[in-house]
């Protein structure tokens, strides 16, 4: 059975000690829910946050890794590192990586299997941009996507994957998909995960939703079959709201 997971990308916001009290916050509400619920918090609030949480099924997670071991990469943070600070998870892929970054397939894979080695869990997001969905490419990008990022992997490293597909229209924008946008997406990368691994690995896989998710439409959006959950950016940042959206299901 997969994952039911709500996790928080808290992206660039939050001092430590802010950080630190919303960490806590969220810690003191989260009990009595099947829900894996995660909180990818900036690289210098990882270990600190660690500290706080102690919540069945509360985890810990980084936004991005380097897609280097380790060595002369001045600025950079290894997957390694994020591991010894105590995250289970880390984003890879985001949109914001991809476009402000530059990030590239070929990195991004190579930040997939330096994750995996280092036993965190990536998630890996993916989605197309307002253009591209004009154009209708967007089922084809987001194959894409998944395809050079993740398809190499073997059978045994692929069990360990959880997928986001965050249509960038949608992130920040206040425009969240409709119920049959997502659902459509994300049966349509279930079926390509089946024709790669095979029934059981794709049925196992946590696909999760992410762009403009609040309290108010979460519940719509999960009651998808194929819907597991949800990338949380801006309503992460408030406990409540956050929360309100871990209760959604
Ligand atoms: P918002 O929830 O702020 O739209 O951000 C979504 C996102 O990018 C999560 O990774």
């Amino acid at each position: 059975m997969r994952k039911k997971i709500v996790a928080g990308n808290w992206k660039m916001n939050r001092k430590l000690q802010e950080g630190i009290e919303l960490a806590r916050t969220v810690n003191e509400k989260v009990s009595g829910t099947d829900v894996t619920v995660i909180l990818c918090t900036p690289f210098i609030h990882l270990s600190e946050v660690k500290k706080i949480l102690n919540r069945d099924g509360l985890f810990l997670g980084a936004q991005n890794c380097a897609s280097e071991e380790s060595g002369a990469y001045t600025g950079e943070v290894s997957a390694e590192m994020i591991k010894s600070a105590g995250a289970s998870y880390v984003i890879v892929g985001h949109s914001e990586r991809r476009s402000y970054y530059n990030e590239d397939d070929l990195t991004l894979n190579k930040k997939v299997k330096l994750a995996l080695k280092n036993d965190l869990i990536p998630i890996f997001c993916c989605g197309e941009v307002l253009e591209e969905r004009k154009a209708k490419k967007h089922l084809s990008v987001v194959k894409n996507q998944i395809e050079k990022g993740l398809f190499d992997l073997p059978d045994r490293d692929f069990n360990r994957i959880v997928i986001a597909y965050e249509p960038v229209w949608a992130i920040g924008t206040g425009v969240v998909a409709t119920s049959g946008q997502a659902q459509e997406m994300h049966k349509i990368i279930r079926d390509l995960l089946v024709s790669r691994y095979g029934k059981e690995i794709a049925d196992d896989t946590s696909i999760l939703y992410g762009g403009s998710c609040k309290p108010s439409n979460a519940r719509e959006l999960f009651a998808n079959p194929d819907v597991d959950g949800g990338l949380i950016g801006g309503a992460s940042l408030n406990a409540d709201d956050f929360m309100g959206i871990v209760h959604a299901f």
